[in-house]
Parts: structure tokens; C-alpha cells; sequence
């Protein structure tokens, strides 16, 4: 074999090691090495270039190190937590065992809450190898504006159990870190004027008559919000038996937005069903549209059906939920959902998914399958409980980090190009 044939990288024939690879290769191994930080990136550039074989890379060469992109750094005690798991633990021990049901608890036997998870475990990633993977872009667009990465905070009530201001505390932890908030519209207004309001979508789990829509929808505007988020799968509270055991103490949800029935005098009780909005059809989104011009996203979407019937009656943006498995329990996780939903929607709005996100892997399996971003529930929640505001950011923050090692190490520069190709059944041995 002669010298020329090595100057093709992709040339796959026997060779033998001259003694110029060796240098070559030892440079650049040392270039990464901590031992030699001594060496100036000069040096180790016209080491690493050596000019006898141009074309040998024939990519622009790595100058210098690459740096370490770190996430915000918050006290000891905030960093200790590995992954989002474990603010769960740390805000139990700090609650009350009553207001930790309430959050963690799914409904009836939890199926779907769990299915939610495991969903995710039955997807595999078909990571792609040898691609520049120094710049990682994490950004998408999101009705019509930029955002930073697709991790979205989704609407929560109750948080006074974990913490005594909780809605201001969500909505400047969100801005902080670039997440959109999905929200009750109370205070919003004053946080806005205040500059402390992030991107906000209020949200709603609907209103019995037209005028209190129309009410509303004004309130969002007056507010500074940039979209309604209406939750259509929420006419009834479902069956959680957490929260009954515990004979529930209703005054710890002191805001009382929603529900069109009285609220139960003796808690929740096996059997009892409570009313929110049982009347709400798609009629709803025609007073949305007459009251407002801000775009529709309707939340908790699981049939190709449905997600027609939102496209169709002038939803801007559709996401996959069953409400963390809180509502009714049998329906599959929301990662076996999605694809149906992506299918039928067919580009024509945006399709967001939350339930069970809780790793970065998670994030780049629910953008692959078609999702252009995802919403987490308890893990804020968990992490407001914990440590207040700080946790809420560094949940977020730990969430972003882990997507770009995620797309890094499956080869994906930005997650704008994920597609099915990149993830599996676990369980189908044939491509999509
Ligand atoms: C305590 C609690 C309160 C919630 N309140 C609402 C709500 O008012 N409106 C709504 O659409 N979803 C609500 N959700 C559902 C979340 O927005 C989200 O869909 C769900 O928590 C995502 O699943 P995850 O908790 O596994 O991340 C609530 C969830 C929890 C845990």
C-alpha cells in the first residue's frame, strides 16, 4: 500500500500506521487531554494540521478546546439533586403528606399515570454516529415566536400547598430560564406591569356560558397573555382515591377559578362526582374566537378525531395529555398517543405532548415522533416544594441540559431535524 491511499478517510483497506498517523493521533488525544492545558492552542493546532495531507480532514479543524456549557449554578443544596426524580423526595420531606397526595396522585389505579412514564421506555434511540455535534441548537418556534428549547411549564392549580406565593414564583422562575408559562390568569396582569411576567398562556378548563368565555378572554389580553390554553378533557374530577384516604381538607386549594359546582363541604368522597365544565363543546371555541384574537391551544388531545375537530375549529397549537393521569384512568400513555395525533394534525398546527417527561432522552423521543415541544407538571412542582423559585429554574435548566447531551450523543445538531428515524418500538422489529 502506498502513501497516497491515506489520504482518503473513508478508505477501508488494511493498512499500516506510519509513524506521521501516530504523531497526528497523539496530538489531537493530547489536545483533549487535561494534562497538557500547558499547550497552546497554536501548538496544537499546527500539530493537528500537520500540511503534508490536505484533505486527510478535510473538515474545518477543531480550534482549541471546546467549552463546557454549564446550566446556572443555585446553592449546595439546590445542585444536589442528580435528575428531576429527585426533587420528589426532597419536596416530600418538606409538605405535608396531604398536599403530597393531592399532587402525586393519578386517578383510580394510577394506569395511566405510570403508562405515561413507561411509554417512554418503549422507545428506543438509533443514535447516529461521526457527525459534528460541537453546536447544538435547541431552539424552535413556537406561534410565531423563538424560544430558547421546547420545555414549557403546564397549568397547575392548588400550588398553595406547596408554597405561599406560588404563582408569581412559578411565572419568574419560567422567565428566568426561557420556559413558556401555562397558567390561571390571577396576578397575571400585575406581573406583567411588574416586568416579571414570562411568555404566558393562560389557561382554562373552559366556562359554562359565553359571556364568562368573553370575561375571561379579556382578562388574558388585559393580562399580557399570548395564547389561551383551553384543558377539554377535564368536565368532571376523576377518582382519586390519594386524596379521598386522606379526607382531603379543601381549604388548602383556596382559589376557586374553575369549577362550576360548589365546592364538596366534606372533601372529596368516593363515588361523588364534581363538576367543572360538563357543558363545554366545540361550540366554546367559537366564543374563544369571537372574544379574542389570541390563538386557541387546545390541551389533552388523544384521538386522531379530536385533533381533526381542534384543527378544524381554529386551534393554533394542540397538545397530547391526559392531564398527568389525573382525570380518567385506561387511557394509554401519551408517547403511544402522539404519533396518532401527529399523523392527523399533518403539520397544519404545532403538536406539543407532556405526561411523564422527565429526561432529557424523554425530550428528544417526544420531538422525534413529532412533537415541536413538551410540558412537565410535577417536576416544577416538586422542585417549587423543594426550593422555591430556584428549584422551579433548576429543574428547567437540568431538563435543557440533559437534551443537549441527549441530541449531542445521538449525533442531532439541533432539534429542529429530529425525526422517526431516530427512535423504535422497542417491541416491532421493522422500521416505521
Ligand atoms: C397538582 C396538579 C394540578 C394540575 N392542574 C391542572 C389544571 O388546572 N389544568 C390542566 O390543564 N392541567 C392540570 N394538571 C396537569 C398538568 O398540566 C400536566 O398535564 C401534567 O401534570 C403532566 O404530567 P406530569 O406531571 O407527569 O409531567 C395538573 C397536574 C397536577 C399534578
Amino acid at each position: 500500500m502506498d502513501e497516497t491511499s491515506r489520504t482518503n478517510i473513508t478508505d477501508h483497506s488494511p493498512r499500516r500506521a506510519t509513524r506521521r498517523d501516530a504523531l497526528r493521533r497523539f496530538a489531537s488525544f493530547t489536545g483533549a487531554s487535561p494534562l497538557t492545558r500547558g499547550v497552546t492552542d497554536d501548538q496544537q493546532e499546527a500539530q493537528a494540521t500537520a500540511p503534508e495531507e490536505p484533505g486527510y480532514l478535510s473538515q474545518e479543524p477543531l480550534r482549541g478546546r471546546v467549552p463546557i456549557i454549564r446550566p446556572p449554578e443555585y446553592s449546595d443544596e439546590i445542585m444536589a439533586p442528580v435528575n428531576l426524580h429527585e426533587f420528589e423526595g426532597l419536596a416530600k420531606a418538606k409538605i405535608s403528606p396531604m398536599a403530597y397526595d393531592y399532587i402525586a396522585a393519578g386517578a383510580a389505579d394510577e394506569l395511566t399515570m405510570r403508562a405515561n412514564s413507561e411509554a417512554f421506555d418503549n422507545y428506543w434511540i438509533r443514535r447516529r454516529a461521526m457527525t459534528d455535534v460541537r453546536q447544538i441548537d435547541t431552539s424552535i418556534e413556537l406561534l410565531g415566536e423563538r424560544r430558547e428549547h421546547p420545555i414549557l411549564l403546564g397549568p397547575a392549580g392548588a400550588m398553595h400547598m406547596l408554597h405561599e406565593d406560588p404563582y408569581r414564583t412559578i411565572a419568574r422562575a419560567a422567565k428566568n430560564s426561557g420556559a413558556i408559562y401555562v397558567g390561571g390568569a390571577a396576578n397575571m396582569a400585575e406581573f406583567t406591569q411588574a416586568g416579571e411576567a414570562p411568555t404566558w398562556w393562560a389557561s382554562t378548563l373552559g366556562s359554562p356560558t359565553q359571556e364568562e368565555a368573553a370575561t375571561l378572554a379579556k382578562s388574558v389580553e388585559d393580562g399580557g397573555g399570548s395564547a389561551i390554553c383551553v384543558s377539554v378533557d377535564y368536565p368532571y374530577t376523576g377518582a382519586r382515591d390519594r386524596v379521598i384516604r386522606n379526607e382531603f381538607d379543601m381549604s388548602m386549594i383556596p382559589e376557586r377559578n374553575y369549577s362550576t359546582s360548589e365546592p364538596p363541604a366534606n372533601g372529596f368522597q368516593s363515588g361523588m362526582i364534581q363538576a367543572y365544565v360538563p357543558n363545554m363543546t366545540w361550540r366554546y371555541m367559537d366564543w374563544m374566537h369571537a372574544a379574542s384574537n389570541l390563538p386557541i391551544v387546545v390541551k389533552g388531545i388523544i384521538t386522531a378525531e379530536d385533533a381533526h375537530l381542534s384543527v378544524e375549529n381554529g386551534a393554533q397549537a394542540v397538545v397530547v395529555s391526559n392531564h398527568g393521569g389525573r382525570t380518567l384512568d385506561g387511557i394509554r400513555g401519551t408517547m403511544e398517543v402522539l404519533p396518532e395525533v401527529v399523523d392527523a394534525v399533518a403539520g397544519r398546527v404545532p403538536v406539543l405532548v407532556d405526561g411523564g417527561v422527565r429526561r432529557g432522552g424523554d425530550v428528544l423521543k417526544a420531538l422525534a415522533l413529532g412533537a415541536r415541544a413538551i410540558l412537565i407538571g410535577r417536576p416544577y412542582m416538586w422542585g417549587l416544594g423543594a426550593f422555591g423559585q430556584e428549584g422551579v429554574q433548576r429543574v428547567i435548566e437540568l431538563l435543557h441540559g440533559e437534551l443537549r447531551m441527549a441530541l449531542g450523543n445521538a449525533g442531532q445538531t439541533s432539534v429542529s431535524n429530529l425525526d422517526r428515524t431516530l427512535i423504535r418500538r422497542a417491541w416491532l422489529p421493522r422500521e416505521w
